[in-house]
């Protein structure tokens, strides 16, 4: 008997990319089999970088129908979340650790109409987003220190992607379970053991090694060895 498959979702960060080309970037994601495009908005304050505002999310939309994830890493998600959406984002993503109030920002995303994302740094525990699993549809595990790309995965935060995976599946919910950070096949396919369904890949996707094609279907089998084995 077959087990039950989900979705699994291969999402490029456009982060790793060549900002010169991004349109290219895009392009050549969504030809190569990618199922979305993640975006890091970085304000220099909840990080200690600095990458992109509205106007570039706009400018990815205008050439890309892959679904746009945005990934918030900003103090003042409140501020934002209008012009994020306005300029194209589907799933807003925004962090735990933020200043605003987790469940005011919730709100303000979906009265946006955009799909609603929370995201926890590595020494956030598991139970700060606990209380909003039933109303949000993806639950991003950060694997890195927020901030950049190219670090190496943190093993240590799997307990807590296994810990979202149950506690959904106890609900029947069906938000997406996102690993960001370091995501490589051999961690991919761990990281897909522990339950995950939504990859966000920079530098293993963007790189010198191989074309972006090749790139992800080396993380599809990854993912699908890992959750051939994990969770059903
Ligand atoms: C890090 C970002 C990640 C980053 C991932 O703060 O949230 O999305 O782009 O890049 P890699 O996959 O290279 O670690
Ligand atoms: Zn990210």
């Amino acid at each position: 008997m077959s087990l039950p498959s989900r979705r699994l979702w291969l999402a490029p960060s456009l982060l790793s990319a060549d900002f010169a080309a991004l349109g290219d970037a895009a392009h050549a994601a969504e030809s190569g089999g990618a199922d979305a495009l993640h975006l890091d908005v970085m304000d220099g304050h909840f990080v200690p970088n600095i990458s992109f505002g509205p106007a570039l999310v706009a400018a990815v939309r205008a050439v890309t129908k892959l679904p746009l994830d945005i990934h918030l890493m900003i103090s003042h998600p409140l501020r934002y979340v209008g012009a994020f959406r306005k300029a194209g984002g589907d799933t807003l993503v925004f962090h735990m650790e933020s200043d605003d109030p987790p469940r005011e920002v919730v709100r303000a995303i979906r009265d946006t109409g955009a799909a609603v994302g929370a995201a926890i740094r590595p020494p956030t525990p598991f139970e700060s987003v606990e209380p909003l699993l039933p109303e949000i549809d993806e639950v991003l595990v950060m694997s890195v220190h927020p901030g950049f790309s190219g670090q190496r995965f943190l093993p240590e935060v799997l307990p807590k992607v296994r810990a979202a995976r149950a506690a959904l599946d106890s609900m029947r919910s069906p938000a997406l379970v996102s690993i960001d950070g370091g995501v490589v096949p051999e961690t991919a396919t761990e990281a897909a053991r522990a339950g995950a369904t939504f990859f966000v890949c920079g530098n293993s996707v963007y790189n010198t090694l191989g074309r972006v094609d090749e790139n992800l279907a080396r993380l599809r089998a990854a993912v699908e060895r890992g959750a051939r084995d994990g969770v059903p």
